[in-house]
């Protein structure tokens, strides 16, 4: 009997072992490094985008629930597939060797025929680490509360770089922290890609309690009915103001349409990371002000980056910065009960190798080695396979 369990577990590691190997098989280096996938979609260097979330009652807190609202899609049995499923995804984020888009695929593949359910202990667990890292509830946008006028703030990314906060910034700040109502049921945190195109899921996100978006992204026509259109934060990369707006000196009119899409939302900038993004964030504050728009502006607290770099880097994700979607994904899992992922699928194709666009409404190729998106996808594969958050691949059921 305990000769045939010992065996048991004997063949079973041996096979999880040549699998491991499977899934390392060497490609040529340009091959690879065309296959590998860098860049979180959507964010670019230099300007990060920031993740904003849209608190709509502030001062009501919501009761705690444990309740999943995900109730369809749970079955509780993990088989013991998943579960070596688990082990091996936290040993391969040990390694530092990079992993090809196929192997992914094939490790997705499997994934997503165990059953996900929420691990309320594991996620407790999760959201006590973040917490005294990081602090989302208290520090994850700048207020006048946690940055006193004569505060000198250090950049997140120039960290020997410092702003005097003086009463002409200081009165940008909100008093206080805008998620006093925290924690919200339900989370849907919507990523950009292009898997999210034609995926049916724009009802089922808007049905969440609080919506997070990344740098902009269209909402309105054709795609709503994939990727929804209520939005309580989006972030904003100052890059986009660039690019898009002219920097805000003549494309007004239609950024303050643009915005106008996103309802009362909170957008969310990184005025604090770079010293580039900080005159032009500002701006985005002032021309929202002068035309007395709903959206209220809020910046990231540059320590609260920092930590949570610093966080994340215990964990092997080492790039030079996360990308917005896990800064997001992160302040989520503090925030909320439940959090969805939506539109976080870092390949250039489907599990059935149908070739996918970039983002769910362009084809713009992604900037190499900014972010390390494998390293960080298969992070946010195992709290997946953990139960902390809920990592959507495909398409949504249409009720
Ligand atoms: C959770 O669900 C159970 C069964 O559906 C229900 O009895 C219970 O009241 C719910 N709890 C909360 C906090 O919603
Ligand atoms: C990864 O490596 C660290 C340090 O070497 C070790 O403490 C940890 O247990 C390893 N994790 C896994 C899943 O192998
Ligand atoms: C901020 O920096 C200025 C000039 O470097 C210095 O005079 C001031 O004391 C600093 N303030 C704080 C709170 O450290
Ligand atoms: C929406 O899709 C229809 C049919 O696919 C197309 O004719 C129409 O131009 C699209 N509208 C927008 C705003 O993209
Ligand atoms: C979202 O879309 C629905 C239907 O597509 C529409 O009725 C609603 O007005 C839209 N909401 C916003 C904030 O645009
Ligand atoms: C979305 O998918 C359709 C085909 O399903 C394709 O024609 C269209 O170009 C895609 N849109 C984008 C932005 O890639």
């Amino acid at each position: 009997m305990r000769l045939g369990v010992t065996l048991l577990a004997l063949v079973t590691s041996l096979m999880l072992l040549l699998l491991l190997r499977l899934f390392w098989c060497p490609v040529d280096t340009s091959a690879r490094s065309r296959q590998l996938v860098e860049e979180s979609r959507g964010d670019t260097r230099g300007a990060s985008t920031a993740l904003r979330t849209t608190l709509r009652s502030p001062t009501t807190p919501v009761p705690r629930t444990r309740n999943s609202t995900y109730l369809d899609e749970m079955t509780p049995k993990l088989t013991d597939n998943c579960k070596n499923l688990q082990y091996s995804l936290k040993s391969l984020s040990n390694k530092t060797r990079r992993y090809s888009e196929d192997d992914y695929l094939q490790i997705i593949t499997n994934i997503q025929k165990c059953p996900w359910r929420r691990h309320a202990q594991e996620y407790e667990n999760f959201r006590a680490k973040l917490a005294s890292c990081c602090d989302a509830v208290q520090y994850f946008v700048v207020s006048q509360n946690n940055t006193p006028v004569g505060t000198n703030l250090s950049y997140e990314v120039e960290s020997k770089k410092q702003i005097p906060i003086r009463e002409n910034i200081f009165h940008m700040f909100p008093v206080s922290q805008p998620f006093v109502g925290y924690p919200f049921n339900h989370c849907a945190v919507v990523g950009n890609a292009g898997i999210l195109n034609k995926s049916l899921c724009g009802a089922e996100i808007d049905k969440s309690d609080f919506v997070f978006r990344c740098n902009l992204p269209p909402i309105t026509g054709n795609v709503t009915e994939d990727v929804g259109n209520k939005t309580n934060l989006v972030t904003i990369n100052p890059s986009i103001i660039a690019l898009k707006y002219k920097n805000l000196e003549g494309k007004i009119e239609k950024f303050l349409k643009d915005i106008s899409n996103y309802g009362d939302a909170f957008l969310l900038l990184p005025a604090f990371s770079f010293r580039i993004n900080t005159g032009i964030s500002f701006k985005v504050y002032q021309t929202l002000k002068k035309s007395n728009a709903r959206q209220k502006v809020l910046f990231f607290h540059p320590r609260y980056l920092r930590q949570l770099a610093f966080f994340w880097r215990t964990k092997g994700v080492t790039a030079f910065r996360l990308s917005t979607g896990l800064m997001i994904a992160s302040v989520a899992i503090e925030l909320c009960e439940n959090v969805k992922l939506y539109g976080f699928w870092p390949f250039s194709k489907t599990i059935d190798k149908t070739p996918l666009s970039h983002h769910y409404y362009d084809n713009k190729l992604p900037k190499r080695g900014f972010h390390q998106m494998p390293k960080e996808y298969s992070q946010m594969l195992q709290l997946h396979m953990r139960g902390v958050l809920k990592l959507h691949f495909g398409k949504c059921e249409i009720p």
